[in-house]
């Protein structure tokens, strides 16, 4: 069976359209542009990526984008004490700080220090907390793509035997309370394994919908999914250069042995990253409408 694949770079495209429009009409109404901030700190090649893609995003939609670059000696304080700032900025409706920090920075103690109203990453306790309950709040970006593909392409989760692969606070925890919840992309059975879990092919053989987040290639194979699963790929490793000095990116799903037994998956490059970015435009669009 040849997998139908869920393109992210098409699905995007879609919402950017609905987004653009819906941007325009608030500069005309209300006389609002939505701005971003986005704190780079450090030279790591990966977030300079990530951090230049999300500004062009920016500009593609006539979203303002502030981009702060800072050396990886920046001091916590200083870090602080630009949050302090972007939270005061009247032009400034999100903020992102592009993670991981540098190792001398105490990563909880700047997201907890970015106003929950700016926080269009969804992390700081108080968004987080609202998403397990199902209160109003900023989702996290890379979860919220996921269960958007997955709705966009009408892949049934309600009652789904959906497996998650990887525990963490940016992707696997928010996916697993987002399918739990009682409204349109959840309802699902949901199983989370993680480094510990003791059987992992058990668990990826019975998934109806398999959502992998590792951070690792090939985590699963073909011979640990069943015929007609839906295979959503979250990975983005670099696992060499092509003679251009290119990375070469693979998800953390051997695709082509997988993509013979699937119903449908996602391709890596242009799965669930285009995803990550439009949820995040959409997250600034409604802090900015918040704050009229
Ligand atoms: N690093 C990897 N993913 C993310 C993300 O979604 N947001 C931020 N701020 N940093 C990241």
């Amino acid at each position: 069976m040849a997998a139908k694949m869920i393109s992210g770079t098409e699905t995007a495209k879609k919402i950017r359209e609905e987004i653009k429009t819906e941007i325009a009409r608030l500069k005309e109404k209300h006389g609002i542009t939505p701005g971003l901030a986005t704190v780079l700190v450090g030279d790591d090649p990966a977030s300079k990526v990530y951090v230049g893609a999300k500004e062009k995003s920016c500009k593609n939609l006539g979203v303002y984008s502030k981009r702060v670059d800072l050396p990886a000696d920046t001091s916590e304080a200083d870090l602080l004490a630009l949050v302090d700032k972007l939270n005061n900025d009247p032009e400034i409706h999100g903020i992102l700080v592009q993670l991981p920090l540098p190792k001398h920075i105490n990563e909880p103690r700047v997201l907890y220090a970015i106003d929950p109203e700016k926080d269009v990453d969804g992390f700081h306790p108080v968004n987080v907390g609202k998403m397990v309950i199902g209160g109003d709040c900023f989702l996290p970006c890379t979860p919220h793509g996921v269960i958007e593909l997955l709705v966009r392409y009408g892949i049934k989760t309600e009652g789904a035997e959906v497996v998650i692969v990887g525990r963490s606070n940016i992707v696997g925890k928010p996916v697993l309370n987002l399918l739990l919840q009682k409204r349109e992309g959840g309802n699902a059975t949901v199983t989370l394994c993680h480094t510990r879990t003791k059987d992992l092919a058990f668990h990826t053989k019975r998934a109806d919908i398999l959502i992998v987040a590792t951070g690792h290639p090939k985590t699963v194979t073909g011979d640990m999914v069943k015929e007609g699963v839906v295979v959503i790929d979250v990975g983005v490793n670099r696992i060499g250069k092509t003679a251009e000095g290119k990375a070469i990116l693979a998800g953390d799903v051997d695709f082509e042995s997988v993509k013979e037994k699937a119903a449908a998956i996602t391709p890596v490059p242009g799965g669930v990253g285009p995803m990550t970015i439009v949820m995040l435009m959409k997250n600034t669009l409604q802090a900015a409408r918040n704050s009229i």
